[in-house]
């Protein structure tokens, strides 16, 4: 049995929502995976649980998830550092769910390479450090022999990165689209059903679909961040965002809305990168896809992505919980791929 050491940084939804999931996949993942997970901390604002001790997941989750609560555990060290855990136990993977900064990637961008200096793996669902220091964090990794993952930073339950890096290895992809957002995808279906962007907003706000600030989705940052990080791991190029052409949703040209329902078509908003002359190009787009498009039908909070290759044809990926559970689920699924499949 292997032991797997985690410090979470960050309890809210996602961190949350992988602390049951690896509750609840205990057992499976010792009897299938041969993998012992254990949470050595869980760092908030303002401190962690921390114990010399494995923390009791079950205890924390029925007792102590909300932040009042959360300081009265007896294991709640205010002001802790991280470096602090990082350095009482050898080993382990830190699992980043602070939240999204696409300007310096702060906290995450510290918070991974302090892990990673230490010989700590990284599995993150913050696209913050890798849209700012994708080069910086990925030689660091390599340098320190450790893994870094992120699956959860590129459409989370939906498989981006591991169809990608995985099933289409020794393949060219010369061009890929992906509808990987599922507020606005949301928000464009109910459109297409007749109702107003500022409703179809409220209503997905009120869903819990849509943050309360849905800036970096409706504009098409979220959807630009992902194709850059795609992008950039991907077809090792070392593009930053300012590479990218972002279109977003807040002004639906009304002709496109009419085309697409009189012509049958869908609008979607497309992140894209593309080859021409030999160098890629990447945009988020609003685009009317035709039915034969295998993006077509993928509605509501729906993602998919589709990748165009030499060998392989055109391969499409459609599904994956666009939730704080799917999230969860996604950092799981790079634990395991980390300790047991490729090591
Ligand atoms: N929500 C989703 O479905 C989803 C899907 C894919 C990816 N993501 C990404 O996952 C990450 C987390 O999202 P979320 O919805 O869980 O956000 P959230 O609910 O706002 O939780 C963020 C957590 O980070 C903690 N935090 C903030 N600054 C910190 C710091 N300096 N040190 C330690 N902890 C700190 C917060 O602490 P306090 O509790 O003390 O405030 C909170 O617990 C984001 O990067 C997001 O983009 C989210």
């Amino acid at each position: 049995m292997k032991k797997v050491n985690i410090i979470l940084m960050g309890f809210g939804n996602v961190g949350q929502a992988f602390l049951r999931v690896v509750h609840e996949k205990e057992d499976l993942c010792r009897k299938r995976y041969g993998l012992d997970i254990k949470f050595h901390s869980i760092f908030r604002q303002g401190g962690a649980l921390y114990s010399s001790h494995p923390l009791n997941p079950g205890e924390i989750l029925e007792k102590y998830s909300s932040l009042s609560l959360f300081q009265e555990n007896p294991h709640w060290k205010s002001g802790i550092p991280l470096t602090e855990a990082l350095e009482s136990i050898r080993s382990g993977v830190l699992v980043e769910c602070t939240p999204t900064n696409i300007k310096n990637g702060e906290p995450g961008l510290n918070h991974t390479h302090q892990a990673l200096d230490r010989g700590w793996h990284v599995v993150t669902a913050n696209k913050g450090p890798l849209v700012v220091d994708f080069p910086g964090l990925k030689e660091k990794a390599r340098e320190n022999r450790v893994d870094l993952r992120f699956s959860g930073a590129t459409a989370a339950a939906l498989p981006t990165l591991d169809v990608a890096l995985y099933s289409l290895a020794g393949t060219e992809i010369s061009r890929i689209e992906g509808i990987l957002n599922g507020t606005t995808n949301y928000i464009l279906t109910r459109m297409k059903e007749g109702i107003e962007y500022q409703k179809a907003l409220k209503e997905a706000q009120s869903r819990g679909i849509a943050e309360p600030d849905p800036t970096l989705d409706v504009e098409g940052w979220d959807t630009a961040s992902k194709i850059l990080i795609i992008s950039n791991a991907v077809l090792h190029t070392d593009f930053s965002l300012a590479d990218v052409k972002v279109d977003g949703i807040t002004a639906v040209p009304s002709h496109l809305l009419n085309e697409g329902k009189e012509e049958g078509r869908a609008l979607k908003l497309l992140g894209k990168i593309s080859k021409e002359a030999d160098r890629f190009h990447l945009e988020v787009s609003l685009t009317l896809i035709d039915k034969d498009h295998p993006l077509f039908g993928v509605d509501g909070t729906n993602k998919g992505i589709t990748f165009l290759t030499d060998t392989m044809d055109s391969i499409t990926v459609i599904g994956g919980k666009s939730d704080p559970r799917g999230t969860g689920a996604s950092l799981l699924k790079d634990i395991i791929n980390i300790y047991f499949w490729d090591r």
